[in-house]
């Protein structure tokens, strides 16, 4: 099968499988807080790591700058948490569209921890956060040119925050973390196991 993007059969795939084919993607569980002090917090799954040294992350709006792209733009500043599969409902509950504003923890039943660099809080009951500084928030654009609502907002991590029981012998265990990736549809894969491969000499350890 070979379609061009916009011309698929909707016979054979009712539904957009790109989010499916670019699976699984890693959950960025933005909290952020608004000058004026409002707290936000949502999940993004259009979330990665895009630098080591110095470490970069960044996480995609979709349809506009929604409250963590505006929040995170005009403070400056984001925390992206860990989402796990135990903490998969209250992840889920965050994404609802609450008024600007309002506050997803209390919302979902979390806990607001202090960071030390950044003003936003952290999911306490995450076992891994981490505390960005926004360097770069790109409207990013189709092959002509044109923005159609996708905010992209890049941010060094600053700080890191893990939960001790999760490190084992000098590392953070995410198998025991137990990561949520987002597929497509509503699916959702988690890691549970992982193995090591060794590079070819040369071939960097990203
Ligand atoms: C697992 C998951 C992943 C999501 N990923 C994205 C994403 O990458 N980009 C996006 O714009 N919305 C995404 N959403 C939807 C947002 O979380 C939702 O629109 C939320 O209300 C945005 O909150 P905010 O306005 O407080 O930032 C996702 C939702 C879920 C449950």
């Amino acid at each position: 099968m070979f379609y061009e993007t916009g011309h698929r059969d909707k016979t054979q795939l009712p539904h957009d499988p790109f989010k499916a084919i670019v699976a699984p993607r890693p959950i960025g569980w933005i909290s952020t807080r608004a000058l004026d002090g409002r707290i936000n917090l949502a999940p993004y799954s259009f979330f990665n790591g895009f630098a080591s040294n110095p470490p970069i992350v960044g996480f995609s709006s979709d349809g506009g700058y929604k409250d963590s792209a505006t929040f995170a733009r005009e403070s400056g500043e984001f925390v992206a948490n860990l989402a796990t599969l135990w903490l998969r409902d209250p992840m889920n509950a965050t994404s609802a569209p609450l008024a600007r504003g309002e506050n997803e923890f209390i919302h979902a039943g979390l806990t607001m921890a202090e960071c030390r660099l950044v003003g936003a809080p952290r999911v306490k009951e995450s076992p891994a956060s981490l505390e960005c500084k926004v360097v770069e928030v790109v409207e990013i654009k189709n092959r002509a040119g044109e923005w159609r609502g996708h905010v992209l907002t890049l941010g060094e991590v600053v700080g890191v925050h893990i939960d001790e029981a999760f490190i084992r012998d000098g590392r953070f265990d995410i198998a025991a973390a137990k990561p949520l990736a987002r597929c497509g549809y509503q699916d959702y894969a988690v890691v549970e196991s992982v193995f090591s491969l060794a590079r070819p000499k040369g071939g960097g350890d990203a």
